[in-house]
Formats: structure tokens, sequence, C-alpha cells
């Protein structure tokens, strides 16, 4: 974002929020509607997970079934490809889930994704594949009574974009070579000799300049478990007798696609923010970030990744009533010693 500072633009954008730092806001309220008062063609980035279609009933409230969950989403989608910049992504990840009663897969991931391309002209720039390596066994019906479905451990996640070239930074997300690797790399052409791979791949002379290149590409299936049980955010929530966000993203997967399709102070928003994990990596890649959320108590909590370390029970318990009883406007500046005011 330039000109201006970027807290004040988003003031005079969506007016007033709960908290806000020096980089981004928090707001509570529907992001359908609050995303109709940012400017077209504002936001580099949309990430966001929003409430999946379950059969169960969650924490904060199941919101449609798998079949009604396309025209739900229709809607907030469309805002978010007017405020996209050109260059802009928007990232939606998506948990699978069961057709009502039988023991075949619901496609409303597929469908949406269709829907998304067909109707709204999204492009599909790739699609990723979250794999959480600790996610619980689920239907417990077909998966741990009857025995006869595998445990779904992989989200998908649709990286969709307004054209064909959406802003792509690379070199901030290329990951460890390999052992093997790191020895090719080392031996060199004692090792390995250019020529056509049975695969149809060429090798070229080219490949093994490898002092040239700063780490390998990564795949497009992230391994990130979601195991967070003594974060700050966790401690904090204990501290005051708040329930933390039952879904929330490990910080690792939103740093991954703002790192890859951002830049420092560029604009990233979160529909969905529940416990504000997307502005909290935003905040500490210094992208500017702009986070919704209609459930106060997710909105009163979250405000404590924004905090220092060392904060006493008594004044968290302080900060998360103001913002239940309604305050708003609340500055948290990060770096002060007493860290709120207001
Ligand atoms: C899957 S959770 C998101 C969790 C989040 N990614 C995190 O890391 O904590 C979806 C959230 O969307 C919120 N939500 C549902 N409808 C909404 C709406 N219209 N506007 C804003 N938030 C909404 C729910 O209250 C819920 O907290």
């Amino acid at each position: 974002m330039k000109g201006g500072s970027v807290v004040e633009r988003i003031f005079e954008w969506l007016g007033e929020p709960v908290y806000y730092t020096d980089l981004g806001a928090m707001y509570l309220g529907d992001s359908k509607e609050l995303l109709k008062k940012l400017p077209r063609e504002s936001v580099d980035l949309v990430i966001t997970s929003p409430p999946f279609p379950l059969q169960r009933e969650k924490p904060y409230g199941r919101f449609c079934f798998e079949d009604e969950f396309v025209e739900w989403f229709m809607p907030f989608a469309e805002q978010v490809r007017r405020v996209l910049k050109r260059t802009g992504s928007f990232v939606i990840d998506l948990g699978g889930t069961y057709v009502k009663g039988r023991p075949i897969r619901s496609l409303y991931q597929y469908r949406l994704l269709i829907r998304l391309c067909d109707d709204l002209g999204f492009a599909l720039p790739e699609e990723f594949f979250w794999f959480n390596p600790s996610k619980l066994p689920s239907p417990i019906e077909w998966v741990n009574k009857r025995k006869i479905r595998v445990k779904d451990a992989v989200n998908v996640i649709w990286w969709l974009a307004k054209d064909d070239y959406p802003k792509v930074r690379l070199e901030n997300v290329l990951i460890e070579y390999s052992d093997r690797m790191k020895l090719l790399l080392k031996l060199g052409e004692r090792f390995y000799k250019p020529k056509d791979r049975p695969s149809g791949h060429k090798i070229s002379e080219k490949f093994m300049k490898l002092g040239e290149k700063k780490g390998a590409i990564p795949p497009n299936l992230l391994v990130i478990p979601n195991t967070d049980s003594n974060s700050k955010y966790v401690r904090y929530c204990r501290a005051v007798n708040t329930q933390p966000h039952p879904t929330r993203f490990p910080i690792e997967l939103p740093e991954f696609f703002i790192k890859f399709l951002t830049d420092p102070k560029d604009l990233v928003v979160d529909i969905f923010a529940g416990s504000n994990a997307v502005g909290e990596a935003a905040q500490a890649l210094g992208r500017c970030w702009i986070s919704i959320e209609t459930n106060l108590e997710y909105v009163a909590n979250s405000a404590f990744r924004f905090l220092d370390g060392n904060e006493s029970a008594e004044s968290l318990t302080r900060i998360y009533n103001c913002i239940m009883q309604g305050e708003t406007g609340i500055h948290i500046k990060r770096k002060c010693k007493g860290i709120l005011s207001y």
C-alpha cells in the first residue's frame, strides 16, 4: 500500500476496527458486506479458510449443508474478484466431506472451483494440497466403526488469480536441497552427465550450475502438522479461560502463501479470519493486513496474537473484556512496553 499511513487508509475504507497495529486491522462483521466498502483492485492477496460444510455441528455453528455451500460462497467470491488487483491471488483452503448418510465424498470443492472459474472468470494457476499428518480419523461411521474408508488428511487449496500471470515470488519459498541433491552439487560432472532422461526431461549443462541456485523448488503438496497446543495464542486463551479457535491455520500455511504471492507492504486480506493467523503471519512478514470475523469471542482472543510474550493474566483479561464489551479502536503497539493504548 502506498501513500498515507496504511491504517489511516484502512480506516477510511472500512471505519474503525476492533483492534489495529501499525500494519493491519481486525474487523467484527460479515465480510460479504465489509468487502463492498473496499475499493476495486486494492488487494494483493485474499487467503482464507471458510467454514466447511460439515455434517456435525462445530462450536461456531454449521453454516450450510455440502450441497448448499457453492451458492453460499459465490457472493463472497464476487466481492473478492472485484477488490483483487490484476496481479492478485485468491487462496482458498477447503476440507473434504462426505455426502450425508453415504460413504461417498462430496464434490463441493470441485463444484466450487468450476463455478469460480466458469462463472466469475477466475484462473487456476495451480492447485495445492495441504497434508496434515496429525489429522484425526473421521467420519467415525465410515473410518473408525465400519472401517471401509481411510483417514482423510488432505485439504485442497485452490490458488486462483484474475489472469494467467499473478505476482509470484518463488525465490521466497525455495526449500533446502535433499542430501542426495547436495552431493550431486558437490560432485558435479564427475557424478552426473547431461543427457535426456527416459522420462523425456532434457538435463542440460545448465542443470549443474547449482552454485547459482538458492534452493529447491517446493512441490504443491504442503506437509504441515496442525498440532499447536502451546503457542502464545493458546497459552493466553488458557490464561483468560476463553476457547482457542477450534480450526485455526498452523501459522506456516498462511506464511507460505504470503511469501510466495506478495511483497512487503502489499495488502493481505482474510475474509473468514477466525483466530487471525493470517494477520499474525502478515504482520511478521511486514505485509499490510485486513481480517474480518463474525464471532466476537474469536475476534477478542485473536488480539492475543499481537501482544508481547510476557503479559499478565490481569492485563490479558482486561484487553479481552474490553473487546467483549464492545470497545473498538484498540491500538496494539507491539513494541511498546505498555502494549495497549487507546
Ligand atoms: C474455518 S474458520 C477460519 C479459521 C482461521 N483460518 C484461523 O486460522 O483461525 C472460519 C471462520 O469464518 C467465520 N465466519 C463465518 N461466516 C463469516 C462471515 N460472513 N464473515 C466473516 N467471518 C465469517 C466463522 O465464525 C469462523 O470463525
